[in-house]
């Protein structure tokens, strides 16, 4: 591989010594995100270089934890895009519910409120009992906090509107209990979810699952990473069975496109083909 400019190589150099040190692998994240992450963590710990953020990185476990929570973006909102769970309600639930027990598997599910935010629906819908969800991810800083499933009372506002706009059909508070600045999550809701570590890019098939959402994952990743990360899912996934991405990511690019019908272009629902 040939490199255009020197800083590129010395990201290249970095992105290696994290893999062989701690076996996180970056190597084919999209280059813009790493750069970015790379910079500003520079910035902010005052190291005048990349190569010296090598040795930092590799000498200092506590740097290194530090820049893995920068390049791995936690941001994340319960019912983030509403009409994506509309449109999960309408066109995905009744295929769901033909099934006796139901699979679902959160990749990259950051601090837990996408998993929690299915889990209300599944309760909803009465399917819930007969569900199982796995939430992986592999910052195990975000996973504790999803398992706690702590979060700020000041966010609720914004959680509770974006759960009316996703049809909602209760209060969002009974769904769980304030206290002082935070809220907790309902123990009814945890119950059916099971919380892991899980690489996307290192380890292999999780589980066989009807459904699969990764929402705003994909887009760190360059297209040939995309592309074995997607043979995974295809692999994980049922005859049938759907996979959710984000808002900005597509399977248009992907060896595996024409394996899937779309049931929702714009939510960017698929469901693999029989
Ligand atoms: C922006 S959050 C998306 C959270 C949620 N899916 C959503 O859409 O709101 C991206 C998550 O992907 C996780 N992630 C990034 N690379 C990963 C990998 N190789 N394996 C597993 N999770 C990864 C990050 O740790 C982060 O929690």
């Amino acid at each position: 591989m040939r490199y255009n400019d020197t800083s590129e190589l010395e990201i290249s150099l970095l992105l290696e010594a994290i893999f062989q040190k701690y076996g996180y692998d970056f190597r084919q994240y999209s280059e813009a995100h790493i750069r970015r992450r790379v910079m500003n963590r520079m910035a902010m710990s005052g190291l005048s270089d990349i190569s010296q953020m090598q040795s930092k990185v590799i000498n200092d476990e506590s740097f290194a934890s530090e820049l893995l929570q920068d390049l791995s973006i936690t941001v994340t909102e319960m019912f983030r895009d509403p009409d994506f769970y509309r449109s999960l309600r309408e066109n995905v639930l009744p295929l769901l519910k033909t099934y006796p027990f139901i699979k679902i598997w959160h990749a990259g599910c950051a601090t837990g409120q996408e998993a929690y935010s299915m889990a209300i629906i599944m309760q909803e819908e009465g399917l819930y009992e007969r569900t199982t969800l796995y939430a992986t991810d592999f910052n195990p800083q975000a996973l504790k906090r999803a398992k706690e499933g702590i979060f700020p009372n000041s966010l609720m506002k914004e959680y509770t509107s974006n759960y009316q706009s996703a049809g909602g059909k209760e209060s969002f508070s009974s769904y769980y209990i304030s206290d002082h600045d935070n809220v907790i999550m309902n123990q009814s809701l945890k119950k059916n979810i099971v919380w892991a570590n899980h690489n996307l890019v290192t380890d292999s098939v999780f589980a066989e699952v009807h459904l699969i959402l990764c929402r705003n994952v994909l887009i760190y990743f360059d297209k040939n990473l995309q592309n074995k990360v997607q043979k995974l899912f295809y692999n994980s996934l049922i005859n049938g069975g759907i996979l959710c991405l984000g808002s900005k990511e597509s399977l248009r690019f992907t060896d595996l496109h024409e394996e899937y019908t779309e049931l929702d272009k714009k939510q960017r629902i698929f469901k693999k083909k029989y």
